[in-house]
């Protein structure tokens, strides 16, 4: 019988309240989230700054999570083994920011982690189909990076829907991840168009009740591919 498909959940906590993190911790393995997600921000290829692999580290020994840590930064390949020494899992670049892609994806492997590309909702899917074969995940930016709480854009269902025909065909083992103004309207959107993991920020901690905004969310997917 053919598995169940079950949509993954990485809830960004760039916007909880980190003087509480170790609570939102607990929150988020009750809820029993697939991973989170870590928005790094270097004030240079986003306009806005958050945090290193200084504060991640002290993390990794509160949970057994998955780290999936997004960098948002220039020059990505300089700084890929502080972030694994921070404890990431999934290290995701962005394809903009790195000079040769590829040498990346293979510092991220050799480190013995899975390897993540991201595009902006500008960059067209064809520039980057060629490395989807190495690459464990792809996140789609569905808001220009940044900034939590914005906009969904729906016109980027149009790359979930090319990767996923191509990952299908070729058997590839790449996850398709979506990130940026995910809420219970639009998951279903972007997991029908073949997303596997959604990330959502300011739906999640923005609300009275993380734990059941989470149980929202996945009750907003569990009929979207069958
Ligand atoms: C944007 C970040 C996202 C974002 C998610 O640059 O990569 O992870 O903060 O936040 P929401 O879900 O509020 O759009
Ligand atoms: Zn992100």
């Amino acid at each position: 019988m053919k598995k169940k498909f079950r949509v993954k959940i990485s809830p960004s906590i760039l916007d909880s309240n980190f003087a509480e993190i170790k609570k939102t911790i607990k929150i988020l393995e009750r809820a029993k989230v697939n991973y989170i997600h870590f928005d790094v921000m270097d004030g240079n290829f986003v306009p806005n700054l958050t945090f290193g692999p200084k504060l991640i580290k002290p993390l990794r020994r509160l949970t057994k999570l998955p780290f999936d840590t997004h960098l948002m930064i220039k020059t990505p390949g300089r700084y890929i083994k502080d972030y694994v020494k921070a404890g990431s899992d999934i290290i995701t670049f962005h394809f903009e920011a790195a000079k040769n892609p590829a040498a990346v994806i293979r510092q991220i492997k050799k480190a013995g982690l899975k390897a993540g590309m991201s595009i902006k909702p500008k960059t067209p899917v064809k520039k980057i189909l060629k490395y989807v074969k190495d690459l464990d995940l792809i996140l789609i930016m569905s808001v220009e990076p940044g900034f939590g709480g914005q906009k969904f854009m729906k016109k980027v269902l149009t790359k979930a829907k090319i990767l996923r025909k191509s990952i299908d065909e070729n058997k590839y083992k790449c996850l398709i991840e979506i990130d940026g103004g995910i809420n219970t309207e639009t998951a279903p959107l972007a997991c029908s168009a073949g997303v596997d993991i959604i990330v959502a920020g300011s739906f999640i901690f923005k609300s009275k009740n993380p734990k059941k905004t989470i149980a929202d969310l996945r009750k907003s997917v569990e009929r979207c591919r069958q």
